[in-house]
């Protein structure tokens, strides 16, 4: 029997893309079990929350949750959104590593972002006199596990590791330096750096091929993530991977839903199929068909570009094209 896999369509362009990895693993790898559950707006329409308690059991039980975008703007004001729903799946899931790669020309660099901590999981709330707060939270411990994922990425790749942060004014960034520097012991082969976040951000619009590997706290990665996104060919291209120790880890674009586009047929799917690679090759120990999805998709990608990359193909004619590079 072949290996588990949880589909999360999601809303907007997700089930548009989600349709199109479904085709492409059925032709490559025919053995998995693809179950499709409710989640993010779908789920809330028709359960009156994101994360249903059916969903979770068979994300736990399976051996890798694929992933499309979810978010609504119907949603946008309502007090049950598609988004906590996420954070929910990623915290019980315990998913704290997010790899979130992105390359083209000279730049191959991996922003590896802390997943389930920090601003996103902070307390929050209103105080008396109506104040509205967030609060960054991390403990040591959390630091040093997602330090040691981006020690061991970057010792398997050119060995470089720029750890990014806002010491000069936070005390969570403070302490992430000093676990990074701690954890750097264990590490030597790997050339480490410091860079505050504001130039990070600089520094990736304008020579993004100094970066190897970037590990960064939730919501530096979030941000920094669709930036390096920009530098290498847009949303549309760029795929993730979260990861926990063990247990099943959850494979997404790092795009949104993308309502603007959404009903028209013209979502680039190949975030959606880079994220399918991942899953094959980190969530299911399927190396070579991951190889062959991403050269597929490379393909495919000049073939029968969508409109985001300036081309006009739609998403069916991308897929069309993936399979059959995948068959060639
Ligand atoms: P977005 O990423 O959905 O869209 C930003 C821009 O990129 C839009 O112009 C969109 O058309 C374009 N784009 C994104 N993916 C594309 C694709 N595959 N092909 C072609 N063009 C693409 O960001 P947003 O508009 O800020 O957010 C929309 C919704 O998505 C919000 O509800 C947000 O919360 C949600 N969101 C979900 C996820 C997720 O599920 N992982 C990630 C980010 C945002
Ligand atoms: C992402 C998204 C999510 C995040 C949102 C939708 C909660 O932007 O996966 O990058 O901020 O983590
Ligand atoms: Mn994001």
């Amino acid at each position: 029997m072949g290996a588990r896999v949880v589909c999360l369509p999601g809303d907007c362009i997700g089930p548009e893309v989600m349709a199109v990895a479904h085709r492409v693993l059925r032709e490559l790898a025919p053995d998995l079990e693809l179950e499709d559950h409710l989640f993010g707006g779908a789920a809330i329409r028709a359960t009156g929350g994101s994360l249903p308690d059916e969903t979770l059991e068979a994300c736990r039980a399976a051996d890798a949750v694929l992933k499309a975008p979810i978010g609504d703007p119907e949603f946008d004001a309502a007090d049950v959104r598609p988004e906590q729903g996420m954070l929910q799946l990623r915290a019980e899931l315990d998913v704290y590593a997010n790899l979130r790669p992105a390359s083209r020309g000279s730049v191959d660099l991996l922003i590896v972002r802390e997943l389930v901590g920090g601003l996103y999981f902070g307390a929050r709330g209103v105080r008396d006199d109506g104040t509205v707060f967030d609060t960054c939270e991390y403990h040591p411990r959390e630091v040093e596990r997602i330090a040691r994922r981006g020690f061991e990425l970057a010792r398997s790749r050119r060995g470089k590791l720029t750890s990014v942060d806002k010491a000069n004014v936070l005390e969570t960034s403070r302490m992430w330096r000093r676990v990074v520097h701690e954890v750097s012991a264990d590490y030597s082969d790997v050339e480490v750096e410091d860079m505050l976040v504001d130039n990070a951000a600089m520094q990736l619009a304008s020579a993004p091929e100094q970066f190897d590997v970037i590990v960064t706290e939730n919501m530096f990665g979030d941000i920094l993530s669709d930036l390096a996104a920009a530098m290498t060919g847009g949303l549309g291209l760029a795929p993730s991977a979260s990861l926990s120790d063990s247990g099943p880890g959850i494979f997404e674009p790092v795009h949104g839903s993308a309502p603007d586009i959404a009903g028209r047929g013209i979502a680039n799917p190949a975030a959606m199929l880079r994220s399918t690679a991942l899953m094959l090759d980190y969530g299911l120990a399927r190396p070579d068909e991951a190889r062959a999805l991403e050269a597929a998709v490379d393909v495919a990608l000049r073939e029968a570009p969508t409109p985001d990359l300036g081309g006009n193909a739609t998403t069916a004619e991308l897929a069309d094209a993936v399979i059959a590079a995948l068959a060639a």
